[in-house]
């Protein structure tokens, strides 16, 4: 919650981010140290009707800003944030120097606010054969700032005051405020394992037919799933996106599809399109993203597609907010998945060779943490796993964040005690189900070997000292 203060006023100190601060900070010194005199400062008050818009009650705490900030100053090794720190591909770096080599308005100013029409054209071609269905390049594509955007979007657009959400646990944290700033009523049910026996694998975790179905009623406006998922690794079957598929279209829904994950795929698993099944490419708006396909987060450019009577929607949305994104970006990445597709099925081919490299540190990851006497599920795809940490026996009673859930606190005594940053695999959870997971903690293994062996370092250190 705000906190708010004496006199009405509002205390928006804990959310700014430091990098704003010191931002704004040095330019604020380089600008006084140009003056003569010294400026009058100007006493800092705020008056009482600046109250932010009650649709933001409740939602200012995130888990990124507040794990991503302590990992930097505690200088500890970072398996927190989903991000690689490795290099992207090289075709995809070249495609961007390339773009900013030539002197040409075309890519220094506004492209097509909906989308680069080079970007739509080539996700087009390669989308379409995916999907089984022939997209329209101009109509059912929407290009938005990274995959947020697109699901920003897609909530906004669809979701009013009172409308259900139904929302599979474990989930990226961003879906349940956006559905509650839009003014709807998250609802949320667990994948479960579906023994102790196949815990051990995010294959194991399901959801219940039964369980599902009682989700389901006539103000269910829509669902939102994540394959793979962040951060249980789970690849969804045919089987069970069917069972989605069925309830959408029996209860007429529409179907939120996170699929940032869709080249990360081990061992035999399969991505399954949701929108690809019987009657559901005209209720499925599916989520990508370039920054998590190109090793390239900080690009921050996604996609939302589906059918031009939803996508039209979207598009009202995004040109009533952002507008467009940068045109360099797009055209980068237009030009990558040129390449890409023309490498398709090679050994050359980023969509072969990156979840290669992934499968071998997770492989290499699940045995430190096992080493270490910990219990990692083990993921079918993504970047992302969670262990079961149960088993360490850590003395929390003096922590200050006495009011966390035990993970948050654990997790904020590894980064400060061990230099070794994780995430908090409650803040996936809503909080009546936190108790389901609260011995968990989320790894990220999508980082440089050196990484993982520096992670391997802390927990022999520790070993050798319980
Ligand atoms: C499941 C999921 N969806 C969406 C996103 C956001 O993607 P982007 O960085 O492209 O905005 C993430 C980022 O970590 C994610 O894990």
């Amino acid at each position: 919650m705000l906190q708010r203060g004496a006199y009405g006023s509002v205390n928006f100190a804990a959310n700014r981010s430091l990098f704003a601060v010191s931002a704004f900070a040095a330019r604020a010194n380089c600008f006084l140290s140009s003056r003569k005199k010294p400026l009058k400062i100007q006493q800092k008050t705020m008056s009482s009707r600046f109250i932010p818009s009650k649709r933001y009650d409740g939602v200012d705490r995130n888990v990124w800003i507040e794990f991503t900030t302590l990992a930097a100053e505690c200088k500890a090794v970072n398996l927190g944030q989903g991000f690689p720190d490795f290099s992207p591909p090289e075709h995809i770096k070249q495609a961007l120097a390339d773009v900013a080599a030539v002197d040409s308005v075309a890519t220094y100013q506004y492209t097509r606010g909906v989308g680069h029409p080079r970007l739509v054209k080539t996700m087009s071609k390669l989308f379409s054969p995916l999907f089984g269905i022939e997209i329209d390049a101009l109509k059912d594509i929407l290009i938005t700032i990274g995959g947020y955007g697109a699901l920003y979007a897609s909530i906004s657009a669809f979701i009013e005051h009172e409308d259900e959400v139904i929302i599979v646990e474990p989930f990226f944290d961003c879906y349940e405020p956006m559905v509650k700033i839009a003014g709807g009523i998250p609802k949320f049910i667990p994948l479960k394992p579906k023994s102790k026996e196949s815990a051990g694998t995010s294959a194991g975790w399901t959801l219940d037919r039964d369980e599902l179905e009682k989700m389901f009623n006539k103000n269910t406006k829509a669902i939102i799933i994540n394959t793979p998922n962040n951060p249980l690794g789970k690849v969804y079957s045919r089987e069970e996106l069917e069972l989605i598929a069925e309830m959408c279209i029996k209860y007429d829904c529409l179907c939120i599809s996170d699929e940032v994950y869709e080249w990360l795929l081990f061992e035999d698993n399969k991505h399954v399109r949701i929108a690809s099944l019987p009657g559901m490419w005209d209720r499925t708006l599916t989520i990508g993203s370039a920054g998590k396909t190109f090793s390239v987060t900080g690009w921050k450019l996604g996609w939302a597609i589906g059918p031009s009577q939803l996508i039209k929607h979207l598009q009202t949305v995004w040109q009533n907010s952002v507008y467009t994104c940068p045109t360099p970006l797009q055209e980068a990445v237009a030009r990558g998945f040129e390449t890409e597709m023309s490498r398709m099925g090679t050994d050359e081919s980023y969509f072969k060779i990156l979840p290669e490299q992934l499968q071998a540190k997770r492989d290499r990851m699940v045995q430190v943490l096992k080493d270490f006497g910990l219990k990692p599920i083990i993921p079918q795809g993504g970047y992302f796993l969670i262990a079961d940490i149960s088993s360490l026996n850590v003395d929390l009673s003096d922590s200050k964040d006495s009011g966390d859930a035990w993970d948050y606190r654990l997790v904020k005594w590894l980064t400060r005690n061990k230099k070794l940053a994780t995430i908090p695999t409650t803040a996936f959870y809503c909080k009546e189900h936190r108790h389901l997971t609260e011995k968990y903690i989320r790894f990220c293994f999508c980082k440089e070997d050196e990484t993982i062996e520096k992670m391997e370092k802390i927990l022999k250190e520790w070993s050798k000292s319980m």
